[in-house]
């Protein structure tokens, strides 16, 4: 048997079956380029689905979190903690939030912002408001809260009932319909910038001025699930940014700490009112190591303006990416995207297309079955992107 075929025969024997994964294995990283255990080289384009945003093992990483783990790894947050504080402060400046809870991923963030959603109403606004609303096609995590928080029905929900009460769907883009749906038992709206999961779809921004007049006027909270859109991927530090609003809560976590265990929930001074002692509480999250590892995070993509390279990048994507539908149209149906949070939808079932750019040597995602998702490093070489193109262009020659 291959290295391969005995890894996937024992993984088989001792993991959950919960994931259907590549045919592939990865053995080593460095930058945007993966190793199998055979030595074969791949184009990462997908950095552990937009979690290395700074590329695979970069050394000024690594000394960090050696010289931290001589030093303190986890103490609880019982104590106080330096590195935590830092990081949260450095994590402050990026956004008009007042407050941050440190967690370990992205469903516990969108978890906390749920929790504390309920809590401020109650609790500060003395309302008895639960309900939040989120947009169809959405996803915001797999705890019993956050997948009843996802608006998509099959396979993911099913044989999970009964879940939590309190959740409602609308469609994306769809103004009266959310105006309908707001009813004084509301709490808050939920939405992604731009859905992740749900094939690369930037909301449109009437859209997104519309949502927060419907806020405001009813005062109720908007969420804004950042764990995949935030941290510079859509070329300003937080997608909404874009759109010129100050959410109420917005959460983060995939390349907080580059790919250690790392989440946050920020909050404007006034909604982190919601919470007190005791309301909520993790044993790891934003302990020393992580939070010094993401401080250091943070201060590269300032250092190195990542969102900048983010944003002129995509453009050079997209740019690219619009002559090959130029000259496929009946091949692709768009183009899409924010930065490098970028997508190509196929007018046609991708799953050979998808299968032809991983023989070639190209790491990617594909879903719902026709859209190619990117989420490449921002450190990523343009050549890269270039190559990749290039590759897509022959096999779409022949699709
Ligand atoms: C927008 C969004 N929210 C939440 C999550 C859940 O994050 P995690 O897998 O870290 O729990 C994801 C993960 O893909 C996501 O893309």
């Amino acid at each position: 048997m291959s290295k391969h075929d005995t890894l996937v025969a024992k993984e088989k024997a001792a993991i959950c079956n919960t994931y259907g994964r590549y045919p592939l294995n990865v053995s080593k990283a460095s930058g945007s380029r993966l190793w199998d255990l055979d030595g074969r080289e791949y184009i990462d384009l997908l950095s552990g689905i937009s979690v290395v945003n700074i590329g695979h093992c970069p050394e000024e990483l690594v000394e960090v979190m050696i010289e931290q783990s001589r030093k303190l790894v986890q103490v609880s947050n019982l104590f106080y903690q330096e590195e935590q504080v830092e990081c949260a402060e450095k994590l402050l400046a990026t956004c008009a939030a007042g407050k941050v809870f440190f967690c370990n991923s992205g469903a516990e963030a969108n978890e906390a912002a749920i929790k504390l959603a309920r809590r401020y109403m109650r609790t500060v606004k003395e309302r008895d408001a639960y309900e939040i609303i989120t947009l169809e096609g959405s996803f915001h995590g797999r705890t019993l809260a956050t997948l009843t928080a996802t608006g998509q029905t099959g396979p993911i929900k099913d044989g999970f009932a009964p879940l939590p009460e309190g959740f409602k769907y609308v469609p994306a883009g769809d103004v009266e319909t959310l105006k309908a749906a707001v009813t004084p038992k509301t709490a808050a709206v939920m939405i992604e910038m731009v859905q992740g999961e749900g094939g690369i779809k930037p909301l449109p921004e009437e859209y997104v001025k519309a949502v927060t007049e419907i806020v405001a006027e009813n005062d109720i909270l908007l969420i804004v699930d950042e764990v995949q859109s935030g941290l510079c991927r859509t070329g300003k530090w937080w997608a909404h940014q874009h759109y010129g609003i100050v959410p109420h809560i917005f959460t983060s976590a995939k390349a907080l700490a580059n790919g250690l265990p790392m989440g946050a929930m920020l909050a404007t001074d006034e909604v982190a009112k919601g919470f007190a002692p005791g309301s909520h509480a993790t044993t790891f999250g934003g302990g020393a190591l992580v939070a010094k590892v993401s401080s250091k995070v943070i201060d590269i993509m300032n250092e190195r303006d990542l969102a900048g390279r983010a944003a002129e990048l995509g453009d050079h994507f997209k740019d690219k990416a619009l002559k090959l539908q130029e000259k496929f149209p009946g091949k692709i149906k768009s183009v899409r995207g924010m930065g490098l949070m970028l997508g190509v939808e196929l007018s046609f079932d991708g799953s050979a297309v998808f299968a032809g750019l991983r023989e070639k040597g190209f790491i990617l995602n594909l879903t719902k079955g026709t859209i190619l998702r990117l989420l490449p490093a921002l450190t990523i070489d343009r050549a890269d992107l270039d190559a990749f193109l290039s590759t897509l262009e022959e096999l779409l020659e022949n699709a």
